[in-house]
């Protein structure tokens, strides 16, 4: 029939997160669901968006990246981690680190290669894996410390793999990968002569003295890893859609083919003001980080009283919580119900899964929030009681 789904859509749903704050705009609940701050993006970097388009940035830029963002990208990079990037070969801007994230896959992975996912995982990573025609396989991160079981990783490797997915800070858990985890996978990854895809988005948003280690900065690795990031999180403008893709040259040309047919670029002034923001003092990193830790030390005691178990993240802005507490066993139901009738929306934990099951008992919130809105999610969440 012509006005069928293809197979691949078929497979998969729309995104639950997304729902989520479709849902908190239907019954103006507080929304805790969908990772976007509601707090202002900085002067200077909003400034510098203005002024580019005053100055007529206003026409494609080109293909895989503005000159001005690659060598903001490639330097900051290097000065950070002490990874050599060169913005002519082994940089693409992308719009979004989403855009990032399925043009690699799309770039690296023939249909029947083995995709590793570690789970709980972003959502976006299921889909992308149908769409690229990959088999996602799954390694279990396990609270309280969200640690894999490096017999479960060894396990997951096979002749067909081809890459695997790691995202640290991590989204939901808030987990940070380990130098000693980074680098069990990264032995793995080399003795399958497989790629490392890491998404690296929140990696200024660090707590209790956490440390992100770049996959690319482990010896040997910057040859096979396509590191992932974006300007959405770190200068709080998820709504731009600036994010990027650093990878080794031959890696590099096949992403900004995929790229280029996708989306031909990202939006041009905005990629100007990029330049700026990746130039922005390391005081604006660490102020950031401090302005998460204090949102963090706002909710969790919240989410404690009102019944939730919580597991303290160590990065990102999200808390996975398990609600069996508050006598609930089906996340969805539950998260409809704290939507409908508490007023607060979060994300069920069963979308991070690939088997709901596993999630049924956990829900996710988001803290990128003001004050006045985490205030706010604590009136309506006193209204919670245990069924
Ligand atoms: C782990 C992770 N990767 C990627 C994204 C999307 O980022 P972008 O806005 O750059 O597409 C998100 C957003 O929540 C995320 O949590």
């Amino acid at each position: 029939m012509s006005t069928r789904a293809s197979q691949k859509a078929a497979r998969f749903t729309e995104s639950v997160i997304r729902e989520m704050t479709r849902l908190a705009n239907l019954h103006g609940a507080v929304n805790l669901s969908q990772g976007f701050p509601d707090f202002p993006a900085p002067v200077e970097v909003k400034q510098a968006a203005r002024e580019a388009i005053a100055g007529d940035v206003n026409q494609y830029a080109i293909t895989w990246g503005a000159k001005t963002l690659r060598d903001a990208i490639a330097r900051k990079f290097q000065q950070l981690y002490g990874v050599p990037v060169d913005p002519e070969r082994e940089v693409t801007v992308t719009c979004g680190s989403t855009e990032a994230m399925i043009a690699t896959l799309l770039a690296v992975l023939d249909p029947g290669d083995e995709v590793i996912v570690f789970e709980p995982f972003y959502e976006n990573y299921g889909p992308d894996a149908i769409l690229s025609g990959a088999i996602p396989r799954f390694v279990k991160l396990r609270p309280p410390l969200w640690s894999f079981d490096p017999e479960d990783l060894k396990r997951a490797f096979t002749e067909k793999t081809r890459a695997i997915v790691i995202n640290t800070p991590n989204n939901p858990t808030g987990k940070v990968f380990t130098r000693e985890e980074l680098t069990l996978i990264a032995e793995l990854v080399l003795a399958h002569d497989a790629l490392a895809i890491t998404d690296e988005i929140y990696e200024h948003i660090l707590y209790d003295g956490a440390v992100h280690v770049p996959m690319a900065a482990l010896p040997g690795m910057a040859e096979r890893t396509i590191t992932i990031n974006g300007m959405s999180k770190t200068y709080s403008v998820t709504g731009w859609r600036v994010g990027w893709a650093i990878a080794p040259p031959l890696l590099t040309g096949a992403i900004r083919k995929v790229h280029d047919f996708l989306t031909v670029g990202a939006a041009a002034p905005l990629q100007q003001a990029g330049a700026l923001a990746l130039a922005l003092p390391e005081a604006y990193y660490s102020d950031l980080a401090a302005a998460y830790a204090r949102r963090r030390e706002r909710l969790l005691p919240v989410l404690e009283r009102a019944g939730f178990r919580v597991h303290r993240p160590n990065g990102a802005y999200y808390v996975m919580t398990e609600i069996d507490g508050l006598g609930w066993d089906d996340d969805v139901e539950f998260a409809r119900y704290l939507v409908e009738k508490i007023g607060v929306a979060v994300v069920p934990g069963s979308s991070f899964y690939a088997d709901p099951k596993d999630g049924s008992r956990q829900v996710r919130f988001a803290f990128c929030k003001r004050d006045e809105t985490l205030d706010e999610a604590e009136r309506r969440l006193f209204k919670l009681r245990p069924r």
